[in-house]
């Protein structure tokens, strides 16, 4: 019998950072997924376990996100070695925090431990790519990446897969508001333009490298300046309750921007210390009360390690 086993964390991520929609994303520290990873005597995946989900994710691995990538992976590397999966969510799913994007992480980074690391790390991004697919039928990185690299990802190409790690020493610190209604990414996806003029471009990609150069520059009036997003958030905010109450306090107490997080229904706001981050999660949190929802506030630094094993 092979007890050899491992546990992993993998964390929760920020996509699009306002005017990066499908190509730019950050880890944060918390929340994340656990997963626990066996090799098994049993040929093939088994998802033996999920906790923190209700019961609604399905335990057969073709049909599971981590459970698609896992197969995809062994398929890969053309192994035949059972493998035993546990899922353990904590966060909620359809957060707009790359909740599917973590579990899938979790257990791909997870498995090629167990393997003894047959791939590096970035080769591990078409595998949990294909996770995203079957989640929300859009094999966008901007979660994964993040997730798995840790810090800011940018994806300069799909086709070849490129991402770009984006350094940055600024000690920024996130904050999140949760509102507790689910937003299915499938779905915040179906409702924006196929097209765009030629003038939004020219605001959205300004914007975009500006904030890539604020963050490499480490200069956070040019961060603030460029966390505007004028082509996804005019859309997806209309599903938010609130929203721009929400980001009105947001910049009110101090926040070098807020947008939404992935495709909602949770909202980011960036700024420089913890204290200031927790005054903001403050009034973001009132402001999301008062228009009558409940929701949970997270505050986070930058994860810049990518996913941990806990135990092994
Ligand atoms: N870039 C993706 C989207 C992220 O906005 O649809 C989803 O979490």
């Amino acid at each position: 019998m092979n007890e050899k086993s491992i546990r992993v964390f993998a964390s929760a991520t920020v996509a699009n950072v306002a005017s990066g929609f499908d190509i730019f994303g950050f880890a944060l520290t918390n929340p994340g997924d656990e997963v626990v990873a066996k090799l098994s005597d049993s040929k093939g995946v088994h998802i033996v376990q999920i906790t923190g989900d209700n019961g609604v994710l399905p335990l057969d691995p073709k049909k599971n996100t981590a459970g698609v990538s896992v197969l995809k992976l062994l398929k890969h590397l053309n192994i035949h070695e059972g493998i035993e999966l546990e899922v353990h969510k904590k966060m909620p799913l359809g957060s707009g925090l790359g909740s599917s994007a973590a579990s899938c992480v979790a257990s791909v980074f997870a498995v090629n431990e167990l393997l003894c690391n047959p791939l590096t790390i970035k080769e591990l991004l078409p595998f949990v790519m294909e996770g995203e697919r079957i989640a929300c039928g859009s094999a966008h990185l901007d979660n994964v990446a993040p997730s798995l690299l840790g810090g800011f990802v940018l994806i300069r190409s799909y086709d070849p897969i490129d991402v770009i790690q984006i350094p940055c020493s600024l000690d920024l610190f996130c904050t999140i508001l949760h509102p507790k209604i689910e937003i299915r990414t499938e779905v915040a996806r179906k409702m924006l333009p196929k097209e765009i003029t030629l003038q939004q471009h020219v605001t959205q990609s300004g914007n975009a490298c500006g904030l890539i150069a604020g963050l490499l520059k480490n200069d956070a009036e040019l961060i603030s300046k460029s966390l505007h997003d004028s082509i996804v958030e005019p859309v997806r905010s209309t599903l938010i309750p609130g929203f721009k109450e929400i980001k009105f306090q947001a910049i009110k107490s101090g926040a070098l921007g807020c947008s939404i997080s992935g495709s909602g229904p949770s909202v980011f706001a960036l700024s420089l210390s913890k204290a200031q981050a927790e005054k903001i999660g403050r009034a973001m949190e009132n402001a999301c009360r008062n228009h009558g929802h409940e929701c949970t506030v997270y505050i986070s630094e930058i994860n810049q390690n990518g996913p941990v094993v806990l135990t092994c």
